[in-house]
């Protein structure tokens, strides 16, 4: 368990499933992201036991409520989706609850995620991608120490439209400098 001055990022539990089909069926979440809104508590239990049950997959819980109100996590390997993306590097995730927005609650996580993947999981490059319009998300990468890197376009979302995709880094150098 992790632990910031708001926040508990932990993994996910089954229990969690009404809490998460309660902000992840907000269609202002997902399809910006790229995936559909949750349809049922049911869709959101099956998301907890696949997808959200990869490893640095964390729910983002207040520590005021222990209520999880959003999800944040490390992917590697098969879940990049660049091809710029090399070995001992990895992928920043996020989104929360539209009832938790502009607290700079993400930018937390975010910020404890990046100590993990550069202080404890010894990564050379973290990564960030975010779909062109997502100013919200751009926002929370230039907050957190990343910078541009590259924009691929035409890209097939999960959703199965095209879209332009940003992409910004944050290397190990870079962190240590911010850190100072
Ligand atoms: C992107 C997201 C995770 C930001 O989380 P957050 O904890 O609200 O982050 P912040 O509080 O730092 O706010 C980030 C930006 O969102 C915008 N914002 C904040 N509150 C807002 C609100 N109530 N309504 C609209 N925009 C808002 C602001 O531009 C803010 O930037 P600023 O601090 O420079 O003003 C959240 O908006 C979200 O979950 N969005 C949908 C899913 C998503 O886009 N995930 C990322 C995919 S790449």
């Amino acid at each position: 368990m992790i632990t910031t001055e708001r926040l508990i990022l932990r993994p996910w539990k089954e229990s969690d499933a009404e809490s998460l089909y309660k902000y992840a069926k907000d269609p202002a979440i997902g399809p910006v992201a790229g995936w559909p809104p949750h349809v049922s508590i049911e869709n959101s239990l099956e998301i907890i036991r696949t997808v959200f049950a990869a490893p640095e997959t964390y729910a983002v819980v207040l520590k005021a409520t222990g209520e999880p109100v959003g999800s944040a996590g490390i992917m590697f390997g098969d879940g990049l989706h660049s091809a710029e993306m090399a070995c001992g590097e990895a992928e920043i995730g996020y989104w929360i609850g539209v009832p938790y927005w502009g607290q700079g609650l993400i930018p937390e996580a975010v910020r404890r995620l990046l100590q993990r993947c550069f202080e404890e999981l010894g990564l050379s490059a973290v990564w960030c991608g975010y779909y062109e319009g997502n100013t919200k998300s751009r926002r929370v990468m230039e907050k957190c120490g990343f910078r541009y890197h590259h924009t691929e376009k035409d890209k097939l979302s999960p959703l199965g439209d095209r879209r332009t995709e940003h992409f910004m880094r944050l290397t190990q150098e870079e962190y240590s400098l911010l850190s100072k």
